[in-house]
């Protein structure tokens, strides 16, 4: 097992003042070094059998008998994949996201945007043999922060890749092609690499969608390297 430093020439600065939380997160002192030990990279990381039918189905696995979620319909799928393109296979992705009309359900959500019954708005899915996953979902609506006076959030989903230790988890964030909030968001702008924010957009895929049923976006989620995925956390010393 390898373990990999953060690529800092790629990644956005700890400290980034126009996005308001990283001035209290960000550390004050120089980063120390903490080695693994054998429990961490040995120890157990999730079951592979936990994942239920309508795991990776948004539109169905929170709602009610016959009930679907409100919103536009999409499917989202890629690869996860190595620094050379090598599938990585039996990696548990985890997805969550707003509702259309871009609010969370969670208690300390303050949009007031409406909650949609039928809609949880998390799921998850391991990826197969070539690395891929695929989910359904609604297309998540933009929703305001209290940031600045009157910043908005780009529609956007929040992935979680889990490696072979608990110690390897990645999250990031998946933009939609075409939107023009991407660009202004506080959050995108902490990513000094234009080329970075653009491995976050997802293209739109017209071989997947499914005729009157559901537009598809394509997201590819590379773990290192050149082509490697802007991650939000990635640890100092984990990979
Ligand atoms: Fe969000």
């Amino acid at each position: 097992m390898s373990y990999f430093q953060r690529d800092r020439e790629r990644h956005p600065p700890a400290l980034t003042p126009a996005y308001k939380t990283s001035i209290l997160r960000a550390p004050r002192h120089a980063l120390l070094s903490l080695p693994t030990t054998l429990s961490e990279e040995t120890g157990p990381v999730f079951g592979h059998d936990m994942i239920g039918p309508l795991d990776n189905d948004l539109i169905r696995n929170f709602a009610k008998d016959g009930g679907e979620a409100i919103g536009q319909r999409i499917v989202v799928s890629g690869r996860v994949l190595d620094e050379a393109r090598r599938p990585v296979r039996g990696a548990l992705v985890e997805f969550w996201q707003a509702n259309a009309g871009g609010r969370y359900r969670h208690r300390k959500e303050s949009y007031l945007a409406a909650l949609d019954p039928n809609f949880g708005g998390c799921g998850r899915c391991i990826t197969d043999d070539e690395g891929g996953y695929a989910f359904r979902t609604v297309k998540p609506g933009a929703y305001p922060w209290p940031n600045g006076v009157n910043d908005w959030r780009p529609a956007h989903i929040h992935f979680s890749v889990f490696g072979h230790a608990f110690a390897q988890r990645l999250v990031t964030q998946m933009y939609f092609e075409g939107d023009p909030m991407i660009w202004q968001c506080p959050i995108v702008r902490t990513i000094p690499d234009a080329s970075a924010i653009e491995q976050l957009v997802a293209l739109l895929d017209r071989r997947a969608t499914i005729p009157m049923d559901a537009l598809a976006y394509r997201f590819d989620i590379v773990l290192r390297g050149r082509r490697a995925t802007m991650f939000e956390n990635r640890p100092e010393g984990n990979g």
